[in-house]
Parts: C-alpha cells; structure tokens; sequence
C-alpha cells in the first residue's frame, strides 16, 4: 500500500524497531500497517473510538495476516488508554487531528499511564505552536522533527520523549532547511496567519509573531 505523503514522512521518522507502537486514532489504519510491513515494532496496536472502524479494520487484518500476533485492535477513547508492559518501550503515533485535541490526549495518557516509557510522534492539524508549547510544559524533549508538505498543506511533525535531551523550539528548530523553498513558502505563510490573528489578539500573538519573523531573518 502507497502511503501519503504525511503518513509517510511519519513512518520515515521511526528509525529503530519498537516493542509497541500505537497507531491512536487509527481510522483506516494505513499507517499501522505500513509499520507491520516494515518489522517496525513487536506489536502494531491500532485504536480508535469508533466501533465500526475498529470492527473492520480487525477483518481485514485478520485475513491479510491470519496467523500473526505481532497485531492488536482496540476500539476505545484515546483519552482513557492505559498502555501495558511498563517496562518496554511504547512509541504512540497520533496524527491527523486537531492540535487541540492532539493536547488533550497526549495530557491524559501521560496522567493514565505515570511509570511509563512514552515516545510521542505527533502530526497534529494546525496549532503546531500551541502543541509545542504543552510538550515543553510537559518536561518533553525532542527527538528529531519535520515539515512535510502534503496536498497543499503543510504539517510538523515532533518525535518527543522525556527522556532525549534536546529542547523543543516553538518555532521549530533541526526541521527547518534553509535550502529548501517549501520551507520558506511555509515560514511566509505561518507568518501571514499570525499577523492576521495579531491583528484581533495583539497581547495573544505578538510574541510568536515576532519569534517566526526573527527565524526568517535568521534563516533565509
Ligand atoms: C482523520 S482520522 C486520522 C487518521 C490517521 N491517523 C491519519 O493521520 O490519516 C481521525 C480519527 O480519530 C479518531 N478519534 C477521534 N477522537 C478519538 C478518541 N477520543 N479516541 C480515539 N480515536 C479518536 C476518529 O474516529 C478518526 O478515525
């Protein structure tokens, strides 16, 4: 199966095998399978709240890899997941919703799951900022980082985990190529949206308005 762009550049991003990884909000589950494909971890699980997804999502694998252990299905709110096996390593893939929503969940499975070792891969849509802002706050630390450039949206994507070493950079840091025009076509572009919300909520924005403005001039 031919991933999208996104999908892609997140599977491209794990570059060690895994005990677990968790596809969370799986939907058709391309991503997870991909990962199965490609030995990426021990057990691919694959969660989303929605029954009749996760119902045929346990068909189709079921009969593409009848015999096969190394897959789980759970059909439950990522806001209540607790993980297993405390001691292994769980890398949780979220992407594909919102940034609000992508805050939400990854708060609650640091609350539903204290003693764990979690790696985050996150793709959020929009809010990549505010997302940033709560993984610091969360004493998260970056891994390695992206701009991917798909259908004509652009996307971060943050590997975070509390126990890398380097900072997260609102702004982003390692993912940003000088070289690369889509790269500036995007700074241009997160600095046009935050002029116009400055515009309304100057005291909200101003400061990460002028933090993009000072990357560009850095950068390009
Ligand atoms: C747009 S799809 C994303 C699919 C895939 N991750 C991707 O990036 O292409 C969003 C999925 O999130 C699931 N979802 C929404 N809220 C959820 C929750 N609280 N717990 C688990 N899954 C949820 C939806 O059912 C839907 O299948």
């Amino acid at each position: 199966m031919k991933l999208n762009n996104r999908l892609a550049a997140l599977s491209g991003m794990i570059t060690r095998r895994y005990k677990h990884i968790w596809d969370c909000c799986c939907d058709h589950g391309h991503l997870g399978m991909a990962l199965m494909q490609s030995g990426s971890a021990t057990t691919v699980h694959f969660v989303d709240v929605v029954n009749p997804l996760i119902d045929l999502l346990t068909a189709k694998l079921q009969q593409q890899h009848p015999d096969s252990d190394c897959w789980e299905t759970h059909c439950c709110d990522l806001n209540l997941l607790t993980l297993p096996e405390r001691s292994s390593d769980h890398l949780l893939i979220i992407a594909g919703v919102g940034g609000d929503l992508t805050i939400e969940f990854v708060k609650n499975i640091i609350a539903n799951n204290p003693h764990h070792n979690i790696e985050f891969l996150l793709c959020p849509v929009r809010h990549n900022a505010k997302v940033r802002q709560t993984l610091k706050e969360l004493g998260l630390k970056l891994i390695n980082e992206s701009i991917v450039y798909d259908k004509g949206l652009f996307y971060e994507v943050v590997h975070a985990s509390s126990r890398a070493q380097e900072d997260i950079v609102i702004t982003g840091s390692v993912m940003w190529d000088k070289l690369n025009p889509k790269h500036l076509q995007y700074l241009e572009k997160t600095i046009e949206h935050y002029e116009r919300a400055s515009r309304s909520s100057p005291e909200k924005y101003r400061k990460l308005l002028t933090s993009y403005q000072e990357l560009k001039n850095k950068l390009f």
